[in-house]
């Protein structure tokens, strides 16, 4: 569904991105994991077109350099950044729902899609009404996972978002993903981290990278050496 040939991302003269070359399934749930300054944040850039590229990224057959970044939500994709981006003067729900009318959604498709958001994260729906300037750290996490799926019907892709959650908030954003998952069987799930044990047991599938370039891992407790 995604598949990555040959794509290099440069700043000034500097590679950030190495001669990327993988395919992700539909359906899989990839953890990328790599330390910071890897280049975790600027590969998923490249997939919503914040990042300039040469090589291919196709998604679902298409090559994303023929669709413009503010069309590619269109396609079904959802991007939680890394910092979350809300709009803190728009209440909560007007935040989830930006994505929607940004990719000129339709009312009775919008309000599908809010009631699956609100089904996978309840508390969304309690918050729904305060502006998004005052909730908490944490809870600003949920809604942007909750803003991601508005749009990511196909592709959800989430920039470290356990970083920076306490444990008990983290145990909930992982049982949001879970429920995800359950609800939704064919989605394709892209989450990065720079700890491996925060994704064991949740990705089937694991890429690393290191310095722009991406190999297959895993998320197994590493045995003798490095
Ligand atoms: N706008 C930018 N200007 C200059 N260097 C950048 C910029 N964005 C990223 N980089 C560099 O690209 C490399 C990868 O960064 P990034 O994708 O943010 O890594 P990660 O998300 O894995 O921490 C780092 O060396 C970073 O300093
Ligand atoms: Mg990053």
């Amino acid at each position: 569904m995604l598949e990555f040939r040959s794509v290099r991302a440069s700043i000034g003269i500097i590679e950030i991105l190495r001669d990327l070359d993988f395919r992700v399934d539909a359906s899989d749930t990839l953890a990328l994991i790599g330390r910071n300054g890897a280049g975790k944040t600027t590969l998923l850039r490249s997939i919503m077109g914040f990042t300039r590229v040469t090589g291919e990224i196709r998604f679902d057959g298409t090559r994303l350099d023929s669709v413009p970044p503010p069309k590619r939500p269109g396609l079904g994709i959802g991007y939680s950044p890394e910092d979350r981006r809300l709009f803190s003067a728009f209440t909560v729900e007007e935040n989830i729902l930006l994505p929607a009318q940004a990719a000129r959604i339709d009312g009775a498709e919008t309000r599908r899609r809010l009631a699956r958001v609100y089904e996978i994260l309840p508390e969304l729906r309690d918050m729904a009404a305060r502006p998004a300037g005052n909730v908490s750290g944490g809870q600003g996490k949920m809604v942007a996972l909750g803003r991601a799926l508005m749009s990511g019907t196909r592709l959800v892709m989430l920039d470290e978002p356990f970083q920076g959650l306490a444990p008990a908030l983290a145990q909930r954003y992982a049982a949001a993903l879970r429920a995800l998952r359950d609800a939704d069987k064919t989605i394709t799930l892209i989450i990065t981290e720079s700890n491996p044990a925060l994704l064991r047991g949740f990705a089937n599938r694991t890429l690393v990278i290191e310095r722009g370039e991406v190999s297959e891992g895993s998320l197994e407790p590493a045995g003798t050496g490095a």
